[in-house]
């Protein structure tokens, strides 16, 4: 039985066909490959994967690892696709759901790129992996490459999240800060890695492997769906690998016969203070601009400039989709939305989607029936500087002062605490 169905690279530029089992970068065109797969070679059915444990190497005849023993997983994938009622409600959405990608080492959905490319990385013996980061995708290749047994080099933003510093660190990476914006950790991890034998650039779509981690988000929320697609996804779009592996997903699924149907309306959701893939979409372009100044505590998704940019604008238009900016302010109120509402406690980038939503709600872009799921691309304990959390200091001999939240649930919607309360439920009035 073949473990991976994968055939060949291709260019979704230029349409050339590229060496799958070299150490491969860019197409001499300069646009990222694509992996492309076989279908003649993969024998399993949705049903014989129902039965495989619950980790993204579960679809591994659409992963590009040849052997079994060169996987590298520390349980990655399989996230939580939950409902989110009572914010749905709220938003007048009422079949939201969101993929929790909270749930999986190191704490984002960089995980799946990381555990896919440095499996891929090490099997084609490649010894040393090379990247800028904005923090988070860095961390998590960082982990994966020491359970490999490969080295690291990182270069992020001085102002990228501290805790991913700290997990290159204790991961053993050779990590350096730039004062300066991700495209400025790229140039210096490029100019290393030219310098440096056994090293591997493995920059955002630089490399064929990181979007077929990416892409499993796409499988496995139709997977977690019965094998039905939903109506829209709605996306934080920085560097653009996972709405363009999403997208790259739903199409093999539906390629190899597992899904049928109109694909998702896909939804690329940037920050208002870096929005190039929304400024280039409303202008119906097929490729961005660089963005000047660009600005937001939505770290991960501060790319001014993404190379797979004509990729992401293809998957919008293609599936009929849209682009939309969101502002930090409109953004860090969803995020303790979300936790008030539905006790999950999002990164930034995730609560970004839900202000789409919000926005597209109220357009009319989206309508009351819509089925739609929002990616949580991450844990809010990564960013513990995006909510006040002002308490008072007591002294040991203090007191506690009488209920003072009773107002606040009142404004919040709140169900009464008490079962026998004879108090209907309030109506939602949405989160403030
Ligand atoms: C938490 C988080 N969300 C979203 C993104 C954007 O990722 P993509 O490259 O898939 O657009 C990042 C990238 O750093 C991130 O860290
Ligand atoms: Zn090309």
């Amino acid at each position: 039985m073949t473990y991976s169905a994968l055939s060949h690279l291709e260019c979704p530029r230029c349409g050339a066909r590229h060496d799958a089992d070299l150490v491969q970068g860019t197409c001499p065109c300069g646009s990222p490959l694509l992996a492309r797969y076989d279908p003649g070679q993969v024998a399993v059915s949705p049903r014989d994967i129902a039965g495989r444990p619950p980790d993204l190497w579960r679809y591994h005849e659409l992963l590009p690892v040849r052997t079994p023993g060169r996987v590298v997983s520390l349980g990655e994938g399989m996230t939580p696709l939950i409902a989110l009622p009572r914010l749905g409600r709220a938003l007048g959405v009422p079949n939201l759901l969101m993929k929790d990608e909270g749930l999986i080492p190191t704490g984002t959905f960089k995980a799946r790129g990381a555990a896919v490319g440095v499996s891929r990385a090490g099997e084609l013996g490649v010894s040393a992996v090379a990247m800028p980061t904005n923090g988070n995708a860095g961390a998590a290749w960082s982990v994966y490459a020491a359970r490999a047994g490969l080295r690291s080099l990182v270069v992020m933003p001085a102002a990228a999240p501290a805790i991913t510093r700290a997990e290159c660190a204790a991961a053993g990476a050779e990590l350096y800060l730039v004062d300066g914006l991700i495209g400025d950790a790229g140039k210096l991890v490029a100019a290393a890695v030219a310098r440096r034998r056994g090293y591997q650039d493995t920059s955002t779509l630089r490399e064929p492997y990181r979007i077929e981690g990416k892409k499993t988000m796409g499988l496995e929320i139709a997977e977690q769906l019965g094998w039905r697609l939903p109506g829209v996804i709605v996306y934080p779009t920085g560097g653009g690998v996972g709405i363009i592996g999403i997208y790259k997903a739903l199409r093999e699924l539906l390629e190899l016969g597992w899904v049928s149907g109109d694909l998702p309306r896909l939804v690329a959701v940037q920050a208002a203070g870096c929005a190039p893939i929304v400024r280039a979409f409303e202008a119906g372009a097929t490729a961005s601009e660089p963005w000047p100044d660009a600005k937001t505590v939505a770290f991960g998704i501060m790319v001014p400039n993404a190379l797979g940019d004509f990729l992401i604008l293809e998957a919008l238009y293609a599936t009929g989709g849209t682009a939309v900016s969101v502002t930090d302010d409109a953004l860090l109120a969803d995020q303790r939305a979300v936790a008030r509402l539905e006790g999950s406690f999002i990164c930034p980038e995730g609560a970004a989607c839900v202000t789409a939503v919000r926005q597209l709600r109220k357009s009319g872009w989206l309508a009351e029936t819509d089925e739609v799921v929002v990616l949580n691309t991450g844990t809010g304990l990564i960013y513990p500087d995006t909510v006040p959390a002002a308490a008072p200091v007591l002294p040991p001999s203090g007191s506690i002062p009488p209920d003072p939240r009773r107002a606040d649930d009142a404004r919040l919607g709140e169900w009464p605490r008490s079962p026998s309360s004879r108090a209907r439920p309030p109506r939602s009035t949405g989160p403030g």
